[in-house]
């Protein structure tokens, strides 16, 4: 068993009322003025926005706001957010909605006290020290930002989607209300709960699979979001099985199903550069990459296949032939991504072939000019890489 730390400094607020208390969390984590960013049109659509508006402003909290973040945000954006918060003098960031949200907020929160340009810290070329304190309302359970210490923003400037972690800028509080998420159109539940499911995967085909406490955590999870995505897709207004799928959000991404630096990684690495290159929705980019991977990568390890066939898919142990039992649920999540209206390849997420030279184009960025290699379960070089994107076509 590796040694590992474990840092999961976010409050959590759950539950149907959760929202009255924005005003003293935020005066709680030392917020005077808040920047509260938030999306497209949801949060206006259902009142929320003005919602959280008003209660800052009934609890005695200065705000601004700032709207107008895709998904897979953009640097421009976060620009556009750090001028603001500079000229607005504001202290704290409040962000409304899901992962791109959050991690727009989380950007600008390390560029406003920085002096140089925030790209800095998601090439690598710097190291944030400080950052102003991120919040969230969450509005869709998905990609765990809420609690993590990672977020991941796309330069326009050539379309490249980089990631950058740090634990200081981990939110002080997440306001989780599941009847937020009613709204959420079947395509971004399903998305939310593959990522949601990945994430999980992600730590659970790790090379020392060796801590029962952690997996028997991981499968649980994964039992679970697998079951309630049918109920909400069925009745999207299910309280019940949204609240479980919210909750499971925080936890497939707050390390409590494994140390995401022990984690293979490799499924998302490569779907990042599907997103960034061609601006798909995340969690439907990790279904489209995940069983190619998982075939490529499946020989390193047969017996974690199996078990993850077992105990998460259901299917049957044939203890005579491993290989063909940890190929069935393999075969088993195909058929689940495809139940619940997601992708299993690239030309499904995209809706055409994809070309050599997109391929040779992700690979390149995948491998930052094929310098470094991607994954632990099974290292992958930039050939190996190509071939994942090739099987996955
Ligand atoms: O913009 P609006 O109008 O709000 O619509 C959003 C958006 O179109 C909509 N939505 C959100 N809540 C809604 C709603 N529609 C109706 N009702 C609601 N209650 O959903 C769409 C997707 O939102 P987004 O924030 O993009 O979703 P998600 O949470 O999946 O975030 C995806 C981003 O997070 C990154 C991904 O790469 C992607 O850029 N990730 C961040 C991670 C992290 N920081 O730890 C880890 C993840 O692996 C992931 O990479
Ligand atoms: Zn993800």
């Amino acid at each position: 068993m590796k040694d590992f730390k474990f840092y999961a400094p976010t409050e959590v607020v759950f539950g149907e009322k959760s929202e009255e208390q924005v005003a003293a969390l935020v005066k709680r984590y030392g917020g005077t003025k808040v920047l509260v960013h938030f999306g497209g049109q949801s949060a206006v659509r259902s009142g929320l926005l003005d919602k959280i508006c008003g209660l800052l402003r009934e609890g005695g909290v200065e705000s601004v706001s700032l709207g107008g973040v895709v998904p897979n945000p953009r640097l421009s954006k976060v620009q556009e957010g750090i001028d603001l918060c500079r000229r607005e003098r504001v202290d704290f960031i409040l962000a409304i909605g899901g992962g791109s949200v959050i991690d727009s907020s989380k950007a600008i929160a390390y560029g406003v006290p920085y002096e140089g340009n925030v790209w800095d810290f998601y090439l690598g070329k710097a190291q944030a020290e400080t950052c102003l304190p991120v919040a969230s309302v969450l509005t869709i359970p998905a990609a765990g930002s809420e609690m993590s210490e990672a977020s991941v923003i796309t330069n326009e400037d050539g379309m490249v989607k980089l990631g950058y972690s740090n634990n200081i800028s981990r939110p002080k509080f997440a306001i989780m209300n599941p009847r937020r998420t009613f709204t959420l159109p079947p395509y971004q539940t399903a998305a939310g709960v593959t990522d949601i499911m990945m994430h999980t995967m992600e730590r659970y085909f790790n090379p020392d699979c060796d801590m029962t406490l952690t997996d028997e955590i991981a499968e649980t999870l994964m039992r679970t979001v697998k079951e309630c995505v049918f109920a909400v897709l069925k009745n999207p207004e299910d309280y019940r099985n949204r609240a479980q799928i919210m909750w499971a959000g925080s936890l497939a991404h707050n390390d409590i199903t494994g140390d995401r630096t022990n984690g293979d990684w490799a499924t998302h690495q490569i779907e990042h550069e599907l997103s960034g290159l061609f601006d798909v929705t995340h969690g439907a980019g990790l279904a489209a990459i995940w069983p190619s991977w998982a075939r490529y990568v499946m020989g390193e390890n047969v017996s974690r296949f199996v078990r993850f066939a077992v105990n998460v898919m259901g299917v049957p142990n044939d203890f005579t032939d491993p290989e063909g039992t940890a190929l069935k649920g393999i075969e088993a999540m195909e058929r689940f991504y495809h139940a619940i209206g997601m992708p299993i390849n690239i030309h499904e997420l995209i809706g055409r072939e994809v070309t050599d030279e997109e391929i040779k184009e992700m690979t390149r960025k995948c491998s930052r000019d094929y310098t470094i290699t991607q994954g632990k379960f099974k290292v992958l070089k930039p050939e190996d890489i190509e071939a994942i994107y090739r099987m996955a076509r």
